[in-house]
């Protein structure tokens, strides 16, 4: 299974059909959702699950009664589907916790207690904050770090990681895909050249996660963490790491918390609603993945390759969004920063940053929301890939991001809004 390849053909994919599983889509009516890297709708099985829970069984887990022992039940089927989705090696390498951030700083306070002879961090300059400052903060600790520097056309070449890499390597700590300007890393080869060295890759997958399949196996990847609220669930987050690492971190635990994950990585309770309606999510994206013709399997086998299809499918669907947009931009006179060529595609996700000559971002975002379109202005929490592209944090540039359920004919309106800007003196 290759964890980046495109697969289903683009013209079958069903998005009005989608589209109709989505209550706020309905209810927004002409509203278009442009914005979805800071955070996607959901499908009514998420509201469904959601409401169950809330309605049900909304207790506090480990109780010998009913009500709680479905909790315990609904939270070890969240564990089983988010494990699908990654091809875990088992659910037991899931945690569940608030947010992304939030986990990336547990384990880098954890790596920070863990460094000894390997001090150095590869830090990236594309990626989102969260994953830049959670690991500075380690200076303190004694940790040193490398920079892994993005090229002038908006990538990470693992050209430039591999002279960073040697024998003092803790971990790089790096984005699968760039949430301003939506290119994708090579983190596999990234995983392979930081494994050689005896380090270990921490893969941030919050922006990635929406639009392709991912196989923490086929990545060869220690650590991964994701956010619910962006690929199809409410406000929370996961965190995946290989079971015998996380067996190893130092974390903070109630002393009758026994010292195995997942239970030593999640202290106290989390957003048990949220939980399952991450697992109605995975559900979801099952659905299409069979709906498109994922050859039929039993349990965990039949998620994760029901899963796989569906994201493949998206995979492939954004890719011609990406190019509709890059049309349009380009027919704007916009400047399009990182991969621009619609023949590039591949090498992205349908997240673009640009700014149009003359105007500020926000008088773009403005103008957008005035025609019932939803967009983003700003650095993105990216401050230092702004600084890189030469851009005043402070304004920043304009973002819009799209999910597999916008469609080409969202995109045509967003070019007659930049067409009047165009044209407005
Ligand atoms: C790439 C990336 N990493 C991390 C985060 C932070 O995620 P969270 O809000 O779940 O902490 C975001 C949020 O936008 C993101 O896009």
């Amino acid at each position: 299974m290759n964890a980046m390849t495109p697969g289903t053909d683009a013209a079958r994919f069903p998005v009005q059909a989608l589209r109709g599983q989505f209550p706020a889509l309905q209810r927004a009516a002409d509203f278009i959702f442009f914005d979805n890297a800071a955070g996607a709708q959901v499908p009514h099985g998420v509201l469904a699950a959601v409401n169950e829970h809330l309605v049900g069984h909304n207790v506090q887990r480990g109780g010998r009664y009913p009500q709680s022992v479905a909790v315990d039940a609904s939270i070890q089927r969240g564990r089983a589907a988010v494990a699908a989705l990654l091809n875990a090696r088992r659910p037991e390498e899931i945690a569940f916790g608030m947010n992304a951030t939030s986990f990336i700083r547990l384990v880098s306070l954890a790596i920070g207690q863990t460094l000894g002879a390997r001090k150095e961090i590869i830090l990236t300059d594309l990626d989102h904050e969260a994953n830049v400052a959670t690991w500075l903060v380690l200076e303190r600790l004694g940790a040193q770090f490398r920079w892994w520097r993005m090229r002038d056309d908006g990538c990470l070449h693992c050209e430039d990681l591999e002279p960073l890499v040697g024998p003092r390597t803790r971990l790089l700590a790096c984005a699968l895909a760039s949430n301003a300007l939506g290119s994708i890393v090579d983190v596999h080869r990234a995983a392979r050249l930081v494994h050689g060295a005896g380090g270990e890759i921490f893969l941030d997958a919050v922006h990635y996660a929406p639009h392709g399949p991912i196989d923490v196996q086929a990545l060869e990847c220690d650590y991964l963490v994701c956010s619910g609220y962006k690929i199809f669930a409410p406000h929370m987050g996961f965190l995946w790491g290989r079971y015998e690492l996380l067996a190893q971190l130092p974390t903070f635990r109630e002393d009758f918390i026994p010292d195995q994950p997942p239970g030593k990585i999640e202290a106290g309770t989390f957003i048990y609603e949220n939980v399952a309606g991450m697992a109605a999510a995975v559900d979801y994206l099952a659905a299409l993945g069979h709906s498109l013709g994922a050859r039929p399997a039993d349990g965990a086998a039949e998620l994760r390759d029901g899963c796989h299809a569906a994201m493949a499918a998206i995979r492939s669907y954004e890719q011609v969004l990406s190019r509709e947009l890059l049309r349009v931009l380009r027919t704007a006179g916009a400047t399009v920063y990182g991969l621009s060529d619609a023949a590039q595609v591949e090498g992205r996700v349908p997240t673009v940053c640009f700014n149009l000559p003359g105007i500020v971002p926000a008088a773009v975002t403005e103008a957008a929301a005035a025609a019932g379109i939803g967009i983003r202005d700003g650095h993105m929490y990216a401050p230092r890939l702004m600084h890189r592209l030469g851009l005043a944090v402070a304004q920043g540039a304009v973002r819009v991001s799209l999910v597999h359920y916008n469609t080409l004919a969202e995109i045509e309106r967003f070019a007659a809004v930049l067409d009047r800007l165009r044209r407005t003196p």
